[in-house]
C-alpha cells in the first residue's frame, strides 16, 4: 500500500470512530489544520521535482478533498444524532390527560367586566379607554372640580412626582370619569360609551383597596333626559343580576360633574351569609350617576344648549361581590390560588347576552 493510501485508510478509520463534534474537530485540525498531516505534506512538495509535484500534488489534493468530504459527512451524522438524542430525551406525551389543578381560571373582576361590557354592547355602547396616569385637567378641572374644591380631598388622590404642562402634579386617576372628558374632546356626538378600567385612591381597609375598578358610562345626544338614564340603568341591573322588576331607588346626591346627581340603590334581602337581589326590604348602593353638568360640556367644547347627556360610574368589585356572594373585598387582590379556584370562571365561558351571563 502506498503511503498516501495508508494515510487515507487511517483518516477514514479515525473519522469513523469519532463520537462527538468536539473530537471530530480535533481530527480535522490534526489532518487539515495549519500543522496538519496533509498540510505538512503539501508544504513538503515545495522541495520536490516538477514531475513529483505534478503526480503527488494531484494525489494529495484528491486525498484532501476526500478527507474534507468524509469529515463533513461525519459532522452531519453527529449533528443529526445530537438532535435525535435531544428530541427523544425531551419527548412529551401529549396524549396524557391534563392535571386538573393546573387549569387557569378567569378572575371574577375580569368576568364581571366582560359581563358589563356584553350588556352595554347590546345597548349599542362602545368601549373607550384612557390612561391610568392622568393630568389634573382630565381628572379634576374639566370635570368641574376646581382647585381647592373639597372633592379633591374627597378622592384621596395619589399624586405623582411628575408634573404636567401646567406644572400640576400628575395623578393616578381617582375615577374613570376622565375618560368622559377625553371622549367628548375627541369624538363628535352622539356619543354612547362605557369606560372600564382601574382606578386608585389612597385608602385601605375592610371595604377599600388602593386600586379598584370602575365602569364609567356616558351618553351625549340631543334631547337626552333623566328618564333615559333611569331606563338604561334599570335594563342594565336586570340583565346583570338576571332578575326582573328589581326595586331601585335613585337617591339625590352630589357629584361636581353631574346635575342633578343621584346614587342608585337596589332592593335586596340580607340574610345570614347570603344576599338575595330583587326582594326583601334592604337597600344596597351600586352606582353614582347624573345628567352631565353644563360646565363639563362647555369644558369639552360642547354647547349645552345643543347637547345633553348622562353619565354613571359603578364599582366593579362591589357588583362582583353582590352577584357572586364574595364576602371580603380584599380577597380580590390576594392572588390566593384556592380562592381563584373557588370563585374563578372557566376560560371559555365567555359572557354573552344570548347564552346568559
Ligand atoms: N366618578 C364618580 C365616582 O368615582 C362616579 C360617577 C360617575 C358619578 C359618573 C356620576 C357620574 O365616585
Amino acid at each position: 500500500m502506498s503511503q498516501l493510501a495508508l494515510l487515507e485508510q487511517e483518516a477514514r478509520d479515525t473519522i469513523e470512530r469519532t463520537d462527538s463534534l468536539k473530537s471530530l474537530d480535533e481530527v480535522r485540525v490534526s489532518l487539515l489544520g495549519k500543522k496538519g498531516v496533509l498540510t505538512e505534506q503539501l508544504k513538503a512538495l515545495g522541495a520536490a521535482s516538477v514531475e513529483e509535484k505534478k503526480t503527488k500534488g494531484k494525489e494529495l489534493n484528491l486525498l484532501k478533498q476526500t478527507v474534507t468530504e468524509l469529515i463533513d459527512a461525519r459532522q452531519q451524522e453527529l449533528e443529526r444524532a445530537t438532535i435525535n438524542k435531544r428530541l427523544s430525551e425531551e419527548r412529551v406525551d401529549i396524549t396524557l390527560p391534563i392535571r386538573e389543578e393546573q387549569r387557569g381560571s378567569i378572575h371574577p373582576i375580569t368576568q364581571v367586566l366582560d359581563e358589563i361590557t356584553a350588556i352595554f354592547a347590546d345597548f349599542g355602547f362602545s368601549v373607550a379607554e384612557g390612561p391610568d396616569i392622568e393630568d389634573d385637567f382630565h381628572n379634576f378641572t374639566a370635570l368641574n372640580i376646581p382647585e381647592s374644591h373639597p372633592a379633591r380631598q374627597m378622592h384621596d388622590t395619589f399624586y405623582l412626582q411628575a408634573k404636567d404642562d401646567k406644572g400640576d402634579h400628575m395623578v393616578l386617576r381617582t375615577h374613570t370619569s376622565p375618560v368622559q372628558v377625553r371622549t367628548m374632546m375627541t369624538q363628535k356626538p352622539p356619543i354612547r360609551i362605557i369606560a372600564p378600567g382601574s382606578t386608585y385612591r389612597c385608602d385601605s381597609d375592610m371595604t377599600h383597596t388602593p386600586m379598584f375598578h370602575q365602569v364609567e358610562g356616558l351618553v351625549i345626544d340631543k334631547g337626552i333626559h333623566f328618564g333615559h338614564l333611569k331606563g338604561i340603568l334599570r335594563q342594565f341591573v336586570e340583565a346583570f343580576f338576571g332578575v326582573s322588576n328589581v326595586p331601585m331607588q335613585f337617591r339625590p346626591s352630589f357629584f361636581p360633574f353631574t346635575e342633578p346627581s343621584a346614587e342608585v340603590d337596589i332592593g335586596c334581602r340580607k340574610g345570614k351569609g347570603e344576599l338575595v337581589i330583587g326582594e326583601g326590604s334592604d337597600w344596597l348602593e351600586v352606582l353614582g350617576c347624573g345628567m352631565v353638568h353644563p360646565n363639563v360640556l362647555r369644558n369639552c367644547g360642547l354647547d349645552p344648549d345643543e347637547w345633553q347627556g348622562f353619565a354613571f360610574g359603578m364599582g366593579v368589585e362591589r357588583l362582583a361581590m353582590l352577584k357572586y356572594n364574595i364576602p371580603d373585598l380584599r380577597t380580590f387582590f390576594e392572588s390566593d390560588l384556592r380562592w381563584l379556584q373557588h370563585y374563578g370562571f372557566r376560560a371559555f365561558d365567555i359572557p354573552s347576552l344570548i347564552k346568559g351571563l
